[in-house]
């Protein structure tokens, strides 16, 4: 499994994904000389294209990038000639044959992404394998969202793993593939400092929140049938969660570090819904200065579903007993924020309190989004005789990857994911187990809502959220890092 792929082929090829991201970053790992030399790229959808077609869409998808990275156009025309397209209907398993015909041939080492909806994974799998191209060189991978709880989750699955067993069967989480996320891993276990403090003795709580600026996007119907929870909890942040709190894996592989990630998963407590979670929706209001629709007004219909949730959720374990992790996400909120903030504790005695210096516990703010950053805030003593009594000042130590790499390309998470599939290693991909361990959570907070008749609270866009998130954490003393 180790060879690298031969052939690419894309489901959902002219969707907004695929323009938005996976052509981009396939371009992206090309111009860089990253791409198997031989790597031939199909597109399919159902659209009847053809292979001038796919690369006019494509084309248009990369112009941005050429322009900005100003590239020979040589390099886009050499990536545009590694493009094919096949036209199918990924609901009819039959129409997959032609994919087959087209494929088969190098089929020996083939990886698939599937960016369709995931209602039409079953069948696009029994068309891949009466097109013979589910044999044993071939690798999947699937975009979210996969399930809409549990049940549906675990069907997927098992449609899945009847053809492509787990070590061939790579899902996405996009967030894996983002820079910071992985900087993560390398501040914990490439550096002495932080393992020793990094538990209950020394850390007061954790925060993660990933805000965001947009609203609905024209995605109605997918994510008004999900909302908040399901859409960024269920997946993105409890991955986040699940590395921050994780045991040091003793290898950076795919098994050590997915053995370690899905322990906390199912070391999650089930919350209490009423008493540790908030759902909110936002009317309309202003982000950025401009004015904005509320939720209903852009969907068009009456709706109950979350943009918003916060959450306080523990992570039954030594390690963390007693140490809260407060999450929250939202759409239309103040700005593009997604970061990780470790609250230490307060030193146990201030020898400096008679001397009317104040302390501050240590923070740890991991940015991941719109910067990369990682800033340790310290106390420092403010030059001075202190006849007045000693004047400690908070101080950041900053890491700004940005500047620490300045000659490095920054990638989008998908330049990396894709290479990953392509070269078939799994690490930075979801293991079932891992998601059926995050549904099982999800799932149990959704029948806590509905217990409780829990409907989402307004709060106007451009805020963080309902009043109650705010409350959310006050109440235990603790403020969000805004
Ligand atoms: C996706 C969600 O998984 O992540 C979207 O479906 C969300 O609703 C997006 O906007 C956020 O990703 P990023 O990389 O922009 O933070």
């Amino acid at each position: 499994m180790t060879s690298p792929a031969q052939t690419l082929l894309l489901f959902g090829a002219t969707g907004d994904l695929s323009r938005r991201m996976l052509l981009p970053s396939l371009f992206g790992l090309d111009a860089d000389g990253l791409l198997p030399a031989d790597l031939v790229i199909y597109g399919t959808a159902r659209g009847e294209l053809g292979d001038d077609g796919f690369r006019e869409t494509a084309a248009k998808a990369l112009a941005g990038i050429v322009a900005e990275r100003k590239l020979d156009p040589s390099v886009q025309e050499r990536f545009l000639n590694r493009l094919h397209y096949v036209a199918a209907d990924a609901s009819v398993p039959e129409t997959l044959g032609a994919i087959g015909d087209a494929v088969r041939p190098n089929a020996g080492r083939l990886a698939i992404f599937l960016s369709t909806a995931p209602s039409l994974f079953e069948k696009t799998i029994a068309g891949l394998e009466m097109a013979g191209l589910a044999g044993e060189g071939t690798r999947l991978a699937l975009e979210k969202p996969l399930g809409q709880d549990l049940e549906s989750s675990r069907e997927i699955n098992d449609a899945v793993a009847r053809v492509f067993p787990e070590k061939r069967t790579f899902r996405i989480d996009h967030y894996l593939g983002k820079e910071t996320v992985q900087n993560l891993l390398a501040l914990r276990f490439g550096n002495i400092l932080f393992e020793p403090l990094w538990n209950a003795s020394a850390i007061d709580h954790v925060q993660i929140t990933v805000g965001e600026t947009v609203g609905l996007e024209g995605r109605t119907s997918y994510f008004d049938g999900m909302g908040s929870l399901r859409d960024m909890v269920q997946n993105h942040m409890l991955q986040l969660l699940a590395l921050v709190a994780m045991e040091a894996p003793a290898q950076f592989t795919a098994t050590a570090v997915r053995d370690e990630k899905v322990k906390v998963l199912r070391s999650l407590r089930k919350l209490d819904a009423a008493r540790e979670s908030v759902i909110g929706q936002y009317t309309a209001g202003a982000v950025a200065g401009q004015p904005v629709p509320g939720y209903i007004d852009e969907l068009g219909d009456p709706s109950a579903t979350e943009t918003f949730v916060a959450l306080k959720a523990h992570v039954d374990n030594w390690r963390w007993h007693g140490v809260p992790f407060y999450l929250r996400t939202g759409k239309r909120l103040p700005s593009r924020k997604s970061e990780i903030v470790i609250q230490f504790k307060p030193v146990p005695h201030s020898m400096f309190s008679g001397r009317g210096a104040i302390l501050h516990p240590n923070r740890l703010v991991i940015t991941i989004q719109p910067d990369e950053n990682i800033r340790f805030s310290i106390m420092a003593k403010q030059p001075g005789l202190d006849r007045g009594g000693i004047r400690l000042r908070e101080v950041p130590l900053d890491i700004g990857l940005p500047n620490a790499f300045a000659d490095v390309r920054r990638r989008i998470a998908y330049e990396r994911l894709l290479l990953d599939l392509i070269e078939g290693d799994p690490t930075l991909f979801v293991r079932r187990d891992e998601v059926e361990a995050q549904w099982d959570w999800i799932d149990a907070i959704r029948a806590g809502w509905a217990d409780n008749g829990m409907v989402p609270k307004n709060y106007p866009a451009g805020t963080w959220g309902p009043a109650a998130a705010i409350a959310l954490t006050e109440r235990d003393g603790v403020s969000w890092h805004d």
